[in-house]
C-alpha cells in the first residue's frame, strides 16, 4: 500500500493513488491524487522562477526558463520557486504566497516557517490520535506513512501522517506539530490537510443550511481568489458541515473524478479553496484558523483533528459511497454500530414539555399496541422544568411530573415490553438551576460581563476537568438508573462570551474526554446525539454517538432535501428519521402519512407524534409501517445507498438501497407536486444483479434484475401532491 522509491512516496488504496515527491532542498511536493497509477519515476511538474515569486538562492537545481523575465538574475541565483509548484504542506511568508497551511508567530513578532524533509517511517494499522476521536484500522488492513518536516531556523518539527487501506479509498490524514526551540511559539493555523490540484476546472460541493434546513447541497464552480467553507460558532453547526467535495465540472452521480474531505471535528471548523494564478486549485481544511491560537510551550505537541479523504473516477455516488463503507467499516465502533436499532417513539412532538408519568405510560402502551420498541421521553422530566427557561443542569426527575422518579418509570415502561430513553443537555446550565446558582462561574464567560443568553441557556466550561467530571458523574447517575438504555444527548445554543482563541479547541477536547468516559461505562447504551436536531453532526461527534437527530423538521417533504445531502457523506445508520404529525409542526403542511413513513425508512425510523391523535385507518396504516421497517432495517444499515433521483434537482426524488450481496434492493419514488396529465414515469434502478429474477414483497410481481436496471421499473403516479412509492424486491 505505501512503498518509497528514491524521493517519491507512493500511497494505494483499493483503486487510488497519491504520490508526493521531496526534491534535494527538502520540500515536498504533491505530485498526484487519482485513480491507481503504476510505480514510475514521476517528475515534479515545476518549476522555474517566476517574476513576483520568491525563491531559495541557496537552492542550486536551477532549470532555465525559456519564457519569464528573470534574464537580469544571475543564472546561479536563480533557484525554485514554491509558489507555482503543488505543494504537500505550505508554510508562511517564504516562498509559497498563497494561503498556508501553518502559520506560527514567533516571540519576535515574526510568522516565517520553513518547512523541509527530515526523515519518515511507515507503520502498520492505523495509530490512535491522542484524545481525538479517529478512523481506526487492524495491522492487515492498513499503513501509515508518517513524513517528519522541520524548521532548523524556528526549531519546529511537523509530522504529517497517512492512513491508507487496502480495501478503501481513503486517506486519513492529520498533523503534529512540535515546538522544539527554547521560547513559547503561537500556533496560529494548523490545518490538517492541504491538497494542491494541478490545472482544470472544478466544482466545489458544500453542505450549508440552517436550524430546520440543514445540509442542502450547493454546488459551484471554483474561481480564482478564494472561496471558504467555514463555521465559527463554537460547534460544527447546522450552517456549514465540516464536509466538501470538489469534483471535475462534468461529474455527476454516475461520473467523473470526486474528492471528498471530511472533517472529524465538532468545533469551529474551515474549509477554504484557492484558485490561483497557474490554475492549480488549492483545498485545505482543518480548525478555523481565524478563531483559533495556540501557544506552544518547548516542547509541547499540538495534535490536529483528522481528515478523511475519499476518491471516486466514477461520480458522486460511488464517493458517498465510499464514505459509507469507511464510516461503517472503520469509524463508528461500540455495541450499536453494527446493530439494528429499536424502532422508539419520541414524546417531543407527542407533547413537548406537557407530561407526566401517566400521559407517558398511556403513550408507552398505545406505542406498544403499534409494534414499537422503545419509548423516548424528551425534554421537561428534570428540575422544575415546564418550558426552556430553567433547569438545566438539575439533573434529578421533578417529582410532580415523576413521583416515583426516573426508576419507577423506567421499570413499568420495561414491564410493558418496550425499552425505555431520556433526554439530556448535559453541556449547558440554566441561569435558572440549582447548578447556576451554586456555581455561577461554570458558566462559559470573560470577567466583567454577563454572557450572552440564547434559549434561556449558558454553556457551560467543559475546558475545566471539574466540570467535565461533574458531567460525567450527572449523566452518569441518570444513566445507572435501571432500565435506561437510550440516551439524546442535546446541545441547543452556540458559543458566545469564549475566553480566548484557544477556547473553542480546548472545549471540544474537554467534551471528547466526557463523552469517551461515559461511552465506555455505558457502552450498550445507545446514545443518539442532537443539537437543534443536526447543528452537530459531524464525524467527530459520530464516534461516540453512532446517531444524530439531522433536523428538527420532521417534514417529509424537507427531509428529502435534508436526507439527500446528509447521505453525501454520512451512512443512514447515522441518521434518525421519525414519522410526525400533520399539519406538520414546522412547515405547516399536510402529507399523507404514506410519504412521511417512505421518506423516514431511509434512516434510523421512529415516531414522534401522540398515536391517540390519529384516526383508526392510521393506527393501521402505522403497524403496516413498522413491520416494513422491522423487515428493512438490516439492509438500510448496511447496504449501499443511491441517489437516483434527486429534489435538488426538480420535482421528483428517487433513493434505492441494495445489498451487499444485490440480493436484495429497496426504492423510493417520490413526486412533491402533482403533475397534470404527466409523461410516462420510468426509473432505473442500480447495483443489482442483471441474470437474476427480483420478487417484489407484497404482489406477485417479478422483474429481472437486467430489466430494473436497463428498462427501468415504471412508476404510475397518481393525481395528487406527495405521491410516493416504496418497492422492496427480493431474489429467492
Ligand atoms: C432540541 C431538539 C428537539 C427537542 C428539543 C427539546 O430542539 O432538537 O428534538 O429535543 O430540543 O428541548
Amino acid at each position: 500500500m505505501i512503498t518509497i522509491h528514491d524521493n517519491l512516496f507512493f500511497l494505494h488504496g483499493k483503486d487510488m493513488s497519491y504520490i508526493m515527491k521531496k526534491d534535494e532542498a527538502g520540500y515536498l511536493y504533491h505530485l498526484y491524487y487519482g485513480k491507481r497509477l503504476g510505480q514510475r519515476e514521476y517528475q515534479i511538474p515545476v518549476n522555474y522562477l517566476r517574476g513576483f515569486s520568491a525563491a531559495d538562492i541557496n537552492d542550486k537545481t536551477v532549470r532555465d526558463t525559456p519564457n519569464n523575465d528573470v534574464g537580469w538574475l544571475p543564472k546561479d541565483e536563480q533557484g525554485k520557486s514554491l509558489d507555482e509548484a503543488p505543494q504537500e504542506y505550505p508554510s508562511y511568508g517564504r516562498f509559497d504566497l498563497r494561503t498556508p497551511a501553518i502559520e506560527i508567530e514567533y516571540g519576535d513578532g515574526n510568522r516565517i516557517t520553513d518547512l523541509r524533509y527530515d526523515s519518515h517511517e511507515i507503520i502498520s494499522g492505523k495509530p490512535e490520535l491522542p484524545g481525538l476521536p479517529a478512523a481506526y484500522g487492524k495491522e492487515n488492513e492498513a499503513q501509515t506513512l508518517r513524513i517528519t518536516l522541520k524548521d532548523m531556523v524556528a526549531k519546529i518539527t511537523v509530522i504529517l501522517s497517512y492512513t491508507v487501506y487496502e480495501q478503501h479509498n481513503n486517506i486519513c490524514r492529520n498533523v503534529r506539530i512540535q515546538n522544539q526551540g527554547k521560547e513559547a511559539v503561537i500556533l496560529r493555523r494548523a490545518l490538517s490537510v492541504n491538497i494542491d490540484f494541478a490545472g482544470g476546472d472544478r466544482d466545489v460541493i458544500s453542505f450549508p443550511g440552517s436550524w430546520a434546513r440543514e445540509r442542502h447541497t450547493n454546488r459551484q464552480r471554483i474561481h480564482h481568489g478564494i472561496q471558504e467553507f467555514s463555521c465559527a460558532r463554537g460547534a460544527s453547526g447546522h450552517q456549514m458541515n465540516p464536509f466538501i467535495i470538489v469534483c471535475d465540472t462534468a461529474s455527476n452521480e454516475d461520473y467523473g473524478n470526486c474528492y471528498g474531505f471530511s472533517l472529524v471535528y465538532s468545533g469551529n471548523h474551515s474549509a477554504i479553496i484557492e484558485k490561483d494564478q497557474y490554475d492549480i486549485t488549492r483545498a485545505q481544511m482543518g480548525i478555523h484558523p481565524n478563531t483559533f491560537a495556540w501557544e506552544l510551550k518547548p516542547d509541547d505537541w499540538f495534535q490536529t483533528p483528522e481528515c478523511i479523504l475519499a476518491f471516486s473516477s466514477q461520480g458522486l455516488n460511488s464517493l458517498s459511497q465510499s464514505y459509507h463503507d469507511f464510516f461503517r467499516e472503520h469509524f463508528l465502533h461500540g455495541y450499536w454500530s453494527k446493530r439494528d436499532r429499536p424502532i422508539l417513539l419520541n414524546s417531543w412532538e407527542a407533547s413537548y414539555f406537557d407530561y407526566n408519568e401517566e400521559t407517558l405510560l398511556t403513550l408507552a402502551e398505545k406505542s406498544k399496541a403499534l409494534g414499537i420498541e422503545m419509548l423516548v421521553m424528551d425534554d421537561g422530566w428534570f428540575g422544575k422544568r415546564d418550558d426552556d427557561h430553567s433547569s438545566l443542569g438539575d439533573w434529578y426527575a421533578n417529582k410532580k411530573k415523576l413521583p416515583g422518579g426516573l426508576s419507577r418509570l423506567a421499570a413499568k415502561v420495561n414491564d410493558l415490553g418496550l425499552g425505555f430513553g431520556l433526554w439530556m443537555e448535559p453541556e449547558m446550565v440554566s441561569p435558572d438551576s440549582e447548578l447556576y446558582r451554586t456555581h455561577p462561574d461554570w458558566a462559559v464567560q470573560v470577567p466583567g460581563r454577563t454572557p450572552a443568553i440564547t434559549r434561556w441557556q449558558y454553556v457551560l466550561d467543559l475546558s475545566r476537568t471539574e466540570i467535565q467530571d461533574y458531567i460525567i458523574d450527572a449523566v452518569s447517575e441518570v444513566l445507572s438508573v435501571p432500565g435506561i438504555s437510550y440516551l439524546k444527548w442535546d446541545m441547543n445554543r452556540h458559543m458566545t462570551d469564549m475566553p480566548d482563541s484557544g477556547y473553542n479547541h480546548r472545549y471540544i477536547l474537554g467534551l471528547y474526554r466526557v463523552l469517551e468516559q461515559l461511552t465506555r461505562r455505558f457502552p450498550k447504551v445507545l446514545f443518539e446525539s442532537c443539537s437543534g436536531g443536526g447543528g452537530r453532526m459531524d464525524p467527530g461527534i459520530l464516534y461516540y454517538m453512532p446517531q444524530t437527530w439531522i433536523s428538527d423538521n420532521s417534514d417529509a417533504i424537507e427531509r428529502l432535501y435534508i436526507q439527500e445531502g446528509t447521505s453525501y457523506a454520512y451512512p443512514l445508520p447515522c441518521m434518525t428519521a421519525h414519522v410526525s404529525a400533520v399539519p406538520n409542526h414546522q412547515t405547516g403542511r399536510i402529507t399523507p402519512l404514506s410519504i412521511r413513513g417512505h421518506v423516514a425508512q431511509f434512516g434510523m425510523f421512529g415516531y414522534e407524534l401522540n398515536p391517540d391523535d390519529l384516526p383508526e385507518s392510521e393506527k393501521i396504516e402505522i403497524v403496516q409501517q413498522i413491520e416494513t421497517a422491522k423487515r428493512l432495517r438490516t439492509l438500510m444499515r448496511s447496504g449501499d445507498f443511491y441517489r437516483i433521483a434527486s429534489p435538488y434537482a426538480g420535482n421528483d426524488c428517487a433513493w434505492q438501497v441494495v445489498s451487499k450481496d444485490k440480493r436484495e434492493t429497496v426504492l423510493l419514488f417520490a413526486r412533491i407536486l402533482s403533475v397534470p396529465n404527466p409523461n410516462v414515469t420510468t426509473v432505473k434502478l442500480k447495483g443489482l444483479l442483471p441474470g437474476e429474477n427480483y420478487h417484489e414483497s407484497g404482489s406477485q410481481r417479478i422483474y429481472g434484475g437486467d430489466e430494473l436496471m436497463y428498462m427501468g421499473i415504471h412508476i404510475e403516479t397518481g393525481a395528487q401532491d406527495y405521491f410516493s412509492i416504496l418497492k422492496h424486491l427480493i431474489v429467492n
